[in-house]
Order: C-alpha cells, then structure tokens, then sequence
C-alpha cells in the first residue's frame, strides 16, 4: 500500500490529473455571493469567471436561492428524470409565457441533461434524425463541448485532439470574418453544396454561435446570420443555433440571435 505524505494535498493525491481550472488558482474556495467567492483563509476574490459566463445572475443569488430553499423545504421532487411534476410545468408555463409567446415562437422543449454538451449532443441527434442525413456544417473557432459529437463540430485542434478517435460525419466552414470585406461570405460553402463530387454531400444541419465564446468573442454580423438561415433554408438544412454561452440574456435579448430577426430551427 502506498503511503500518502502528510504535506500533499487531498487534492493531490486523490484527485486525478484531468484537472483544469483549479490548476490556475491554487486556493481552495469556500464561500461565494453576488459577485464575490471567499477562500477558507477569508480571502475574498472579485469573481470575473463567473461559471464560465453561466452565473449571470450571480453566486446564490437571493431570489433563486430562497426558491430552491422552499421547494426543497417541502421535498419537491429533485429527481423526476422527465416525468411530469408540478415543477415541469410551472417551468413550461413560465417559459411559454415570457418567452415563447412574446415573440412568436412555436418550438417545443426538449429536457435534456443539465450541460451544454447534453443538448448540444441531442440537437445534433434530432437533426440528423429528422432529415435523414449525417453531416453537420460547423464553423472555424466554434465550441460547442467535450462530448464525442459536440467535439466534432469544435473548431479547436488541442481539445478535438482529445478524443482519441477520429472525429467524423462534421464539416468545418469559415465563420464570418469583418476583416475579409466580401458580400459573398458563403461562396465556397454553396460551391461545395451544389458539387455532387465534393463530398460534402447534403448536410443535415448547420450549427453556429452567434457570438463564439470559448472561440475568442467573435461576434457574427447579424447580416451574415441572415445570409446563412436562407442558405439553410434554400439547401433544405436545419439551423441550430447554440445559445449554451450566449442565451438568457447575455447579449442583451433573451436569444442572442433576436438581433438578426433569424428563427433558428433548434435552439441549445
Ligand atoms: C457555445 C457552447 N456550447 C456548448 C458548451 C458546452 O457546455 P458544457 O460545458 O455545459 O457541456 C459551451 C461551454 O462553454 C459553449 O460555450
């Protein structure tokens, strides 16, 4: 049997080496609110991660806190897989009212894991189910997640290289790009659609961020995300737009694709 020095900590030792975050800041965090995280020496730390942008209403923010205080007070069911509960539709509901309704979409929900590369995954599913077709059209700089699919419409060498297979049935295509000042953003890509020998074939859908995140902040011209939903409309491809970074209000409207006036087909 091994035995652990008393120095070395738990971290260390028990922890395996697939570690990220927590290899750049070397406390160990116990506390957070608002916008502040706490180590246990009582150290206080202005929070400019945030989640990886998810917290955008803050560490324990008060009001979602004291819901989740009382639903689980009165053991609410935590968990229900997608059976029906009175939580689901109360959320249903809500999301119907305040979001789908006001602006004229008819989408349904679909529940699906609790990470983006879960709904990333089963969008890419559905699509392809849909259609009948197994190519995805993705972008340069793109991040859509670690997951086997989701990383084979990732546009980043050193986390695809993390597979260990290789990644298939996905197309890259250049993201919009100020700096290259032509109207025919989509040339090369319609090319290839309309080319039986390219091997591009008939792709089942079309996947973008319309701000890439992990992929630098490059915002899409809300002209190029026009021009692309009519391409998919013309070429018969399903758009899905991958709103796990960008959604809920971060660009300022609920989606971050309001701006360009587009309807993606599936939304992540
Ligand atoms: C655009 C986008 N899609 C999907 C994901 C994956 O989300 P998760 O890390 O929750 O699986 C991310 C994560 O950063 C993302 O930025």
């Amino acid at each position: 049997m091994t035995t652990i020095p008393a120095e070395t900590s738990v971290f260390e030792a028990l922890e395996s080496e697939v570690r990220s975050y927590c290899r750049g800041w070397p406390t160990v965090f116990d506390r957070a609110q608002g916008s502040r995280m706490y180590d246990e020496d009582g150290h206080v730390y202005l929070d400019f991660f945030a989640g990886a942008g998810s917290l955008n209403y803050g560490h324990n923010n008060a009001v979602l806190k004291r819901a989740l205080l009382d639903y689980l007070e009165r053991d609410g069911v935590v968990h229900g897989l997608d059976m029906s509960t009175t939580a689901k539709r109360a959320f249903l509901e809500t999301f119907r009212d305040l979001v789908l309704v006001p602006r004229g979409l008819d989408h349904k929900v679909m529940f699906t894991g609790p990470t983006g590369a879960n709904a990333v995954e089963a969008a890419l599913k559905l699509a392809r189910k849909v259609k009948g077709r197994e190519t995805v059209v993705s972008f340069t700089n793109a991040f859509h997640g670690m997951s086997l699919g989701a990383l084979a419409v990732t546009g980043n060498a050193f986390k695809r290289a993390g597979a260990g297979i290789p990644l298939v049935h996905s197309t890259p295509m250049p993201f919009d790009n100020y700096f290259d000042g032509k109207v025919e953003d989509f040339l090369w890509f319609e090319r290839l659609l309309g080319d039986r020998g390219s091997g591009l074939g008939r792709p089942a859908a079309v996947i973008v961020e319309t701000v890439q995140g992990e992929g630098g902040i490059n915002v899409a011209r809300p002209e190029w995300l026009r021009a692309l939903a009519e391409l998919c409309r013309r070429w018969d491809m399903l758009l899905i737009v991958d709103d796990i970074q960008m959604g809920c209000g971060r660009t300022g409207a609920f989606f971050s694709f309001e701006e360009a006036g587009i309807v993606p087909d599936i939304v992540t």
